[in-house]
């Protein structure tokens, strides 16, 4: 063992002493205790007082494969030992950051063949602020250097990926919102779309990124980025009409178009990315998470042959992490690919588990007094908490509804999680049938804890 076995409260009084979470308010330890995490198999966790619990979000939205894979082991253990550690700066490389580049372009949609490596999604999308600049300033347009993103966007915790994110709180932590940000709203068509048809709010939300380019002057953008679906601010699922508009627009205006499939990526829509599914066509594509299934830190941005060939001709890259193609999280990478694939866990989320799980979604809890909506695709869902199913009208933000509902759900052995006034579920694409059955049955049973605390039940 090379950690000393504790008993609970030892680690939880060791970690609140030396650890500040991150998204935690630090005084939420005066009156409660961290939940030590010990180990996990399968589409489960078992914390440190042996209790079994269903991992709703697969860690945070990322071990697709599931735990315990020993193919993704094996693969780590193999690589440390034969190179545990070599950087890709200046002209080195490593055989299986090599061949991770090659399996990715097989998978990425056509014509996404080239990658920066990473660690992270907000160091992903930290490569791509400074790629987009990059790109226009080789291109002789050094004024188109803005970036636009939405409301509720997340994509990372950096300071730039933070300012790419639309996450209010975010910014006013350290005053992180850099100039050269924009944000548009989100498509959110349940809570926003009024009296229009899903279709026609659709295209609305998508103009206001033409208004947003025509109000800044197109030769002073650079790009657009947003999430297929947006995770974090919500599990928010755009109408179909949606992205071939912002597609429209962004070529329209030669802004660089960039899909975050850092959630969406790797088979959890049913797809190897969720631009196939939408229709959208990127000019560069962040990943993260599903790309190691979690088990190591690793990320990319795949980019285009326009992309490329002016990064050819704009001298020193000059940008890297000394983590850049790790070759054990290449090798993880690799082996999680190879899982996805033997596994047929696209196929899976596709036509079996997705369909399977939406379904059980829709017949348990949309006809929930606190449910206004279900949405989603593949394994990610959203489930939108309302006062009122008539009017939309939502709870007073002090009553935090989806944080009572998300503790509930662990009360009773399930992991999901509360986005604003709604809850999450991103569970690995490996989940069996009764596992489902299991997660919606206790969502059901939280909701009915919760409705019962505000006396609407
Ligand atoms: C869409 C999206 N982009 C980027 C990130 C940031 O990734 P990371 O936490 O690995 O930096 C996340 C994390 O949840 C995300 O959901």
């Amino acid at each position: 063992m090379f950690y000393v076995q504790r008993g609970t409260k030892e680690w939880q009084d060791m970690d609140v002493a030396h650890h500040l979470h991150p998204f935690t308010d630090p005084q939420y330890f005066d009156t409660k205790k961290p939940l030590v995490i010990t180990k996990a198999e399968g589409s489960h966790v078992w914390d440190s007082e042996g209790r079994k619990i269903l991992d709703g979000m697969a860690g945070l939205w990322c071990v697709n494969v599931g735990y315990g894979r020993s193919e993704l082991i094996e693969a780590s253990d193999r690589q440390m030992r034969e190179l545990a550690y070599y950087n890709t700066f200046f002209q080195t490389a490593t055989p299986t950051q090599i061949e991770l580049g090659h399996v990715l372009s097989g998978v990425t949609p056509e014509g996404l063949d080239h990658f920066f490596f990473a660690n992270s999604g907000s160091e992903a999308n930290d490569t791509v602020v400074r790629m987009v600049r990059h790109f226009w300033e080789v291109e002789g347009q050094p004024e188109k250097q803005a970036i636009i993103g939405r409301t509720l966007g997340y994509h990372g915790s950096t300071v730039a990926a933070t300012s790419l994110g639309g996450m209010k709180p975010m910014h006013d932590l350290g005053k992180s919102l850099l100039p050269g940000f924009e944000h548009i709203t989100h498509p959110h068509w349940y809570l926003n779309g009024e009296d229009l048809s899903r279709e026609d709010y659709g295209l609305k939300a998508a103009q206001a990124l033409e208004e947003k380019i025509l109000e800044l002057g197109a030769d002073t953008v650079a790009a657009f980025i947003g999430e297929p679906i947006q995770g974090a601010g919500g599990v928010i699922d755009p109408p179909a009409t949606y992205w071939p508009e912002i597609q429209r627009i962004c070529r329209k205006y030669d802004i660089l178009l960039v899909a975050d499939e850092v959630i969406c990526g790797f088979g959890r829509v049913g797809h190897w990315f969720a631009s196939e599914a939408y229709g959208i066509e990127p000019d560069l594509m962040p990943m993260a998470k599903g790309l190691s299934s979690g088990y190591l830190p690793i990320a990319a941005v795949a980019y285009n042959d326009r992309v490329h060939a002016t990064l050819r001709k704009g001298g020193v890259f000059s940008h890297g992490y000394t983590y850049s193609g790790h070759p054990v999280a290449c090798a993880v990478a690799l082996a999680n690919i190879q899982l996805i694939k033997d596994d047929g866990l696209i196929d899976r989320v596709k036509t079996d588990i997705g369909p399977y799980f939406r379904a059980k979604m829709d017949a348990v809890l949309a006809s929930h007094p606190l449910v206004g909506e279900v949405r989603g695709a593949g394994l990610l869902a959203g489930i939108q908490l309302v006062k009122n199913k008539e009017t939309k009208e939502l709870f007073p933000t002090e009553q935090a509804i989806a944080t009572k509902c998300r503790d509930y759900c662990l009360e009773h052995g399930v992991i999901m999680r509360a986005v604003g006034q709604s809850m999450a579920a991103s569970p690995p694409l490996i989940i069996t049938k009764p596992e489902v059955d299991t997660l919606v049955e206790v969502a059901k049973v939280s909701l009915d804890l919760a409705a019962k605390d505000v006396g609407i039940l």
